[in-house]
């Protein structure tokens, strides 16, 4: 049946024969379980049969000896063995955790979310009680909860009031693989937790890293050579179909493959695609299911979903509830189905062989999403996901030499990210990043920047004295990046809280207009009703005030071609953000009709995101010299003003600017730090 595939293809693939199931063949086999009791979905089945079934159950006496015998213990398993949902019930019942609770780490809200889910189902208690989750501006427990699924940035920030984590008397770091920035300083705060807390005599701490595959000897190491525990998962082969040429445009390459498999394959084998982020994400399931509409007349139906981390949670359950009889599900998702979330009746991969990573270059001190290739490690991960239940297929958008040039790993997030939150949150706890025992330490050229930027923002008192500010203190309280912190602290200043805090919840989610629809030029002109000439930022505040104010909320979004999620998300992440600012003391002012303090705010936090027009058209960014352009998306694309500030850079081929506002060069002077209106100043003046 493969090579049907190989031939009927417009753009080839040749076979490669090793697959992930050989490439674990190097792992220790200590433990294993019987893979013929493996079932299929879990509808149909009870929730107990299904526990059973899964391989850590077969292991599960041997396991909790384990848990029970060591302090810190390293857990690895292929995913959909039962690691997330079933280890920490296992402890539980056998009540390891004795008067406190368990804590486990995702690096994802969706994953925590649909986890705790789960196991509350299994557990038959409702959400909140025994199983609970917390999520960044999202808390479901009470106190008391036991098995408590929260993000890595959360557990963090519970560090930042008790940096002993005395609540816990488990804390299980999960995905530890993944290498995020904040489970990497969870790391070596747990281990520091532990040890405190065993010198003083306190309740001890059990540690314990869950993931699927990862440099076991590393984290050993690092962790006083803990023992580690290898579970037998159930990987059945999966054929590696390579491209023979690379692809210009791997979406089209793509949707043909994807339409091959759906014309020949017997229904109830889905297909599961790697992309790179929602709104490529949307726009393929927006073709998919036209291309669906208009060929497919006869055939099983198609039914395309998409799988990203800002979607809502009824759509993201949607993907993970078994096929429908006589269809196909068709899942077009982010990196999140690599790893933590586990999708049932998936035969087929696609792998684009990309992934949006953020990036940030210490020498420009400039931050992007860029869309890169992956590592070999996680081209294997994914070509996993085709073999959890039978045999499978793997298409690889890339050639066998692009393969071979991609890294092995992917690097640690903290090795190549802007560091001035975690720099931050490590001062709010008494720690220097300097002298801090990270499993892989970041250039001291990054923390030297982060400092640099914390004391721009009058976080610190300065770069040899990095000691908190009260300013600095405050900025420390919110669950924010700190320039977005000091932008709200800004606007306490300047009288337009409310105003200010709407537009940062809009911006920690995503985009509000809905851009891909057979109706483009509708959207467009029901969009220039919002339009500020200003830029995005006050375009957007105007969104959400309209919003705010429809009376039928999901059909003024549908008239006005805007995202309803995504507009109930900020809601939710607006009345958090101003729950927090009255707790902190910050009165919620408004300034009315006087609108320029807002983007007078956003100077004071994101001063080092100034970009110039240039006579050729082109902007460069101030301080830095990039090249850059306003994205297309940005209601100033056409306009282009003299001097504007950004949100973020993506890196799609070219630099482009998302979240545009003009400024006012004047401002800049009254704004910006003094040390940094110099650099300013040298720019705009070098320029007229
Ligand atoms: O952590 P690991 O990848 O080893 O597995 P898990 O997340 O504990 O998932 C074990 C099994 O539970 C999966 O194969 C799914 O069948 C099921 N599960 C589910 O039905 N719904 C979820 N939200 C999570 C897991
Ligand atoms: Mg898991």
């Amino acid at each position: 049946m493969d090579s049907k595939y190989k031939t009927g293809l417009t753009n080839g693939y040749s076979p490669q024969k090793s697959g992930p199931s050989q490439d674990d063949g190097h792992l220790p086999k200590k433990f294993r379980s019987d893979d013929s009791t493996h079932s299929k979905g879990y509808s149909s089945v009870s929730i107990s049969k299904h526990r059973r079934s899964l391989p850590v159950f077969a292991v599960k006496s041997r396991l909790l000896e384990e848990i029970n015998n060591h302090s810190t213990l390293i857990i690895i398993g292929e995913t959909g063995s039962g690691k997330t949902t079933q280890i920490p019930q296992y402890i539980h019942d056998a009540r390891l955790e004795k008067s406190g609770a368990i804590a486990i780490t995702q690096p994802r809200r969706v994953a925590a979310i649909t986890v705790a889910l789960r196991v509350a189902t299994e557990m038959g208690s409702p959400i909140g009680h025994g199983v609970g989750y917390a999520v960044r501006f999202e808390d479901v427990t009470s106190p008391e909860t036991k098995l408590k699924y929260l993000t890595d940035g959360m557990l963090l920030r519970e560090a930042l009031i008790d940096n002993l984590l005395m609540s816990y008397n488990v804390i299980i770091l999960d995905e530890a693989h993944e290498r995020t920035i904040h489970t990497d300083v969870l790391f070596g705060i747990v281990k520091q937790a532990q040890s405190i807390r065993r010198a003083k005599n306190f309740k001890p701490l059990k540690v314990i890293l869950m993931s699927a595959t990862m440099d076991v000897d590393h984290f050993s190491s690092y962790f006083d050579d803990a023992p580690v525990v290898y579970l037998q998962g159930r990987q059945f082969p999966v054929n590696i179909m390579q491209a023979l040429k690379s692809h210009e445009d791997y979406n089209f390459a793509i949707l043909v493959t994807v339409f091959q498999i759906h014309r020949e394959a017997p229904p109830n084998e889905d297909i599961l695609v790697f992309l790179t982020g929602q709104e490529e994400i949307e726009a393929m399931v927006y073709s998919a299911r036209l291309v669906a509409k208009d060929l497919m007349k006869s055939g099983p139906q198609l039914r395309v979903l998409p799988l990203y981390a800002a979607l809502a949670q009824f759509q993201q359950l949607e993907v993970l509830r078994p096929g429908l009889p006589c269809s196909r599900k068709l899942i077009l998702s982010t990196n999140i189905a690599e790893t933590s979330i586990t999708i049932p009746g998936v035969k087929y991969v696609i792998d684009s062989g990309m992934v949006k990573l953020r990036t940030h270059n210490p020498t420009t001190g400039m931050d992007s999403l860029k869309v890169q290739r992956i590592s070999k490690a996680q081209a294997w991960q994914r070509a996993g996901r085709a073999g959890r239940e039978g045999p499978g297929t793997c298409y690889r958008m890339y050639t066998d030499e692009e393969y071979n040039n991609m890294a092995e790993m992917t690097v640690p997030e903290i090795q190549r990210c802007n560091l001035s939150g975690v720099v931050l949150q490590l001062l709010a706890m008494g720690v220097n990043a300097l002298s801090f025992d990270f499993m892989d330490r970041p250039p001291v050229e990054s923390i030297m920047e982060a400092m640099k930027k914390l004391s721009y923002l009058s976080a610190i008192i300065s770069i040899n004295r990095p000691e908190l500010t009260p300013l600095g203190h405050q900025m420390a309280a919110f669950p924010l990046d700190p320039h977005y912190s000091r932008v709200i602290l800004a606007a306490r200043d300047m009288g337009c809280v409310e105003e200010v805090v709407t537009l940062v919840a809009v911006l920690s989610g995503e985009n509000l207009r809905v851009t891909v629809s057979k109706r483009r030029e509708d959207a467009a002109s029901a969009h220039q009703k919002f339009a500020s000439p200003t830029g995005d930022h006050i375009t957007n505040l105007n969104i959400f005030r309209a919003y705010n104010s429809a009376s039928m909320k999901k059909q003024f979004c549908f008239d006005n071609f805007l995202n309803n999620r995504n507009l109930e998300y900020a809601a939710g992440v607006r009345s958090q953000l101003l729950d927090l600012c009255r707790h902190s003391n910050i009165p919620i002012s408004s300034c009315g009709q006087d609108r320029d303090c807002i983007r007078k705010c956003l100077i004071a936090g994101l001063f080092g995101n100034l970009a110039q027009l240039q006579r050729e058209g082109h902007y460069l960014t101030v301080g830095s010299n990039q090249v850059v352009a306003i994205h297309p998306s940005s209601v100033l694309f056409r306009s282009k003003p003299p001097l504007v500030i950004y949100g973020e850079v993506v890196q799609t081929g070219r630099c482009y600017m998302r979240q545009v506002s003009s400024i006012d060069p004047e401002w800049v002077n009254h704004i910006a730090p003094p040390d940094f209106q110099r650099k300013i100043n040298a720019c705009l003046n070098a320029s007229m």
